[in-house]
């Protein structure tokens, strides 16, 4: 941990999720928020992020913090921001679990953090009461130190490392969420963006044929931005699961059962209906392990790990730059001045 703000500030040049999803509203795009684990899938995101000038949301769930040791994650981090001054950079907490996780987070090096009170400590979704308690909390300590939060109201399907209900894609659709009840969630928590459940779920397997608007209710973003114009909202798993991935992963001895994912029109749509931040991971995943498989399938001699983490980074890279593309950020790199999580404490206290 850092000893003070100060130390991070000159050693960190990461920004505040706040001001980012600041600017993509005053501008109207999307911001993909990308999920890390060790330093090939950042990489592939900072090239990405060069090669489309886009400024990205980079986050860490639970799972990642301990796999890759928050330590290692953090230097890596720094790396990224050091060898990419011109990309504005957020380090994101993805589905903290508890005030605990989210108070590490923000003592290591991470400019945003989600308090995930849609579960509670058993699994299973949490009342109204636990979810704003909790979250306050979470947004008292952060808001004092600059750093942005974002809630979540209602609940997905999938589980998250372990942290999730393990809702199926039918009983997703009874946990979404209520208009009414995230107005009277932001007003009393004061969150800075706010998850919403419209019918997507974690991982690969989110619907059973491409959905329509009943089971994917982007309709329902559009009234919940009605009511809340300015909070930024952020569709979770938000996957689109291409058909060429699926191949490429079945071709070379995979088995991954044939499913749909979220269109990207469908989450241009939501972009356009006050989406900020929008959550991909399994995309990446399923572009490192086609490449990987593509290698072992095509050089079974080969044995280096450079030989099959290289493609695998590049195929990943594809897919982020697409989806920067697609969501708007591309171009937007250079555009956004940014404000050190000192200024962000100001315009907290305003
Ligand atoms: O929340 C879901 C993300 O894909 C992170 O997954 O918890 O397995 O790291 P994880
Ligand atoms: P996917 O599983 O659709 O990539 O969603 C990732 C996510 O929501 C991370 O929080
Ligand atoms: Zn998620």
């Amino acid at each position: 941990t850092f000893r003070s703000e100060d130390e991070r500030e000159d050693i960190m040049a990461l920004i505040s999720m706040r001001q980012l999803l600041d600017h993509a509203a005053e501008n109207d795009y999307g911001i993909a928020a990308l999920n890390v684990n060790n330093m090939e899938q950042i990489q592939a995101i900072m090239a990405a992020a060069e090669e489309t000038e886009s400024p990205v949301i980079v986050q860490a769930s639970k799972g990642a913090r301990s796999y890759a040791e928050d330590l290692y994650l953090r230097n890596l981090m720094q790396a990224a921001s050091e060898l990419h001054p011109n990309i504005p950079l957020v380090m994101h907490q993805d589905h903290g679990d508890s005030v605990a996780t989210c108070q590490s987070a923000m003592d290591m090096a991470f400019t945003s953090v989600m308090m995930d009170g849609s579960i509670d400590d058993k699994s299973q979704p949490a009342s109204y009461e636990y979810n704003v308690n909790i979250t306050k909390q979470v947004v008292d300590i952060a808001h004092s130190r600059g750093i942005s939060v974002e809630g979540e109201i209602g609940a997905l399907g999938g589980v998250e490392d372990g942290h999730g209900a393990g809702l199926s894609e039918e009983e997703a659709q009874e946990h979404l969420t209520d208009p009414e009840e995230a107005e009277r969630f932001v007003a009393e928590t004061n969150v800075d963006a706010l998850a919403v459940a419209i019918g997507t779920s974690h991982g690969a397997y989110k619907f059973t044929k491409k959905p329509t608007g009943e089971v994917l209710r982007i309709s329902l973003i559009e009234e919940i931005h009605r009511r809340l114009p300015n909070t930024h909202l952020v569709m979770h798993g938000s996957s689109s699961v291409p058909q060429e991935l699926q191949d490429l992963v079945n071709e070379f001895g995979g088995n991954i059962k044939q499913t749909y994912g979220v269109p990207v029109e469908e989450i241009q749509r939501g972009i356009k209906s006050g989406v900020r931040k929008v959550n991909v991971d399994t995309d990446n995943r399923l572009a490192i392990t086609g490449a990987i498989r593509r290698l072992f399938a095509q050089s079974p001699e080969k044995f280096d790990p450079r030989d099959y983490m290289k493609p695998a980074r590049a195929e990943m890279q594809k897919v982020c730059a697409a989806r920067m593309v697609a969501f708007g950020q591309a171009g937007y790199a250079s555009k956004i001045q940014p404000c050190t999580l000192k200024c962000m404490v100001d315009f907290y206290a305003k």
